[in-house]
């Protein structure tokens, strides 16, 4: 008989798609081995506030193409004040749960490796991000459907950049982390990218937009990550402007939709991969870990390591963006 015989679920942090398939792999490995899973909604609120849910292989029937979280999710701040976590083991410990998985974010794993450094729970952690920037796994959950749903927003932009001789600034999500930025401006064939990674001056920004003219290119994509030092997009556009008055420039920021929407197929094959893996390491008494996914391989990495980098942006796709833009 296995030591573990119920365990608990939750997706932290902003949702991503994909979310839904990493669940339905957990509740259904967890069945074949005969090990009962408690959804808990709302992220870690739902622990503290007891709001659980016994999830059936049928309670996850019909979400794997579903974008978006079925347990809902959160971002909570009360999760952090050790009070809190109390009251959360004690949830845990009352419905007889011997292992958490949390989908989520570098900082809801900041929560689960304090949570399970406090209280004698086993706890993995599975990559849910649209922004990819986390170590030990090359993609997370969300993060390939939130770039195609940026080159699909942008393509279209492109057609009507090009109808009006216009250059438009495209800000897309990421936080800190440029890699949105860099993959899906690299599939857009942007003009230019601005990733917080890289410092872009104006000067340099002014040169290549007047090179491109020069080149009679009359229209043009500038991807802005969210997190650049030079601001967000509607500030960056301003500030070109002034620069060049006889440009005409137009911003659009993508937001949420970059966060909803079906999954793509490599954030369903990855999510299962990453659900059915977080279930077996829990079986076999590992704690502390997150699954990731590294050169096609699954891997584990401590979640101490997990939080403490963020992935880099590979050097090379940044050198080559500039060269492709001309
Ligand atoms: O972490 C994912 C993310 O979508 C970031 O790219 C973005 O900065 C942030 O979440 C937005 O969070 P919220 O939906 O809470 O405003």
């Amino acid at each position: 008989m296995n030591k573990i015989q119920r365990i608990a679920v939750l997706t932290s942090g902003g949702d991503a798609p994909g979310m839904n398939a990493a669940l339905r792999a957990i509740v259904r490995t967890a069945a074949y081995h005969n090990i009962e899973t408690i959804g808990v909604y709302n992220g870690y609120e739902g622990l503290i506030d007891n709001n659980f849910i016994l999830m059936g292989t049928s309670f996850v029937s019909n979400i794997i193409q579903r974008g978006g979280t079925i347990l809902r999710s959160a971002r909570s701040q009360r999760f952090f004040e050790k009070g809190y976590q109390e009251k959360a083991f004690r949830h845990l410990k009352d419905a007889n749960i011997d292992g958490l998985i949390v989908i989520g974010g570098d900082g809801s794993f900041r929560g689960l490796n304090e949570f399970c450094n406090h209280f004698p729970i086993l706890g993995i952690g599975i990559p849910g991000t649209i922004d990819n920037d986390m170590i030990g796994t090359d993609y997370t959950i969300g993060y390939d459907t939130a770039i195609n749903t940026v080159v699909d927003a942008v393509d279209k932009i492109r057609d009507t950049a090009y109808s009006h001789n216009r250059i438009f600034f495209v800000e897309v999500m990421g936080r800190d982390a440029g890699l949105i930025a860099l993959r899906a401006g690299i599939a857009v064939g942007a003009e230019g990218v601005l990733i917080p990674e890289t410092v872009t001056t104006l000067d340099d920004l002014t040169y290549d937009l007047i090179t491109n003219r020069r080149m009679n290119k009359s229209s043009g994509i500038i991807i802005v990550s969210e997190g650049d030092e030079l601001g967000g997009a509607v500030e960056v556009a301003k500030k070109i402007q002034e620069r060049l008055p006889d440009f005409e420039f137009r911003v659009t920021i993508l937001g949420h939709i970059q966060r909803g929407g079906a999954p793509s197929c490599m954030d369903r094959v990855r999510a299962s991969t990453m659900g059915h893996h977080s279930v077996l390491r829990l079986i076999d008494g590992h704690n502390k870990e997150m699954v990731g996914i590294i050169n096609n391989k699954v891997s584990f990495t401590p979640l101490e390591n997990a939080v403490k980098h963020h992935q880099k942006v590979p050097q090379h796709l940044v050198d080559m963006i500039r060269i492709l833009a001309f």
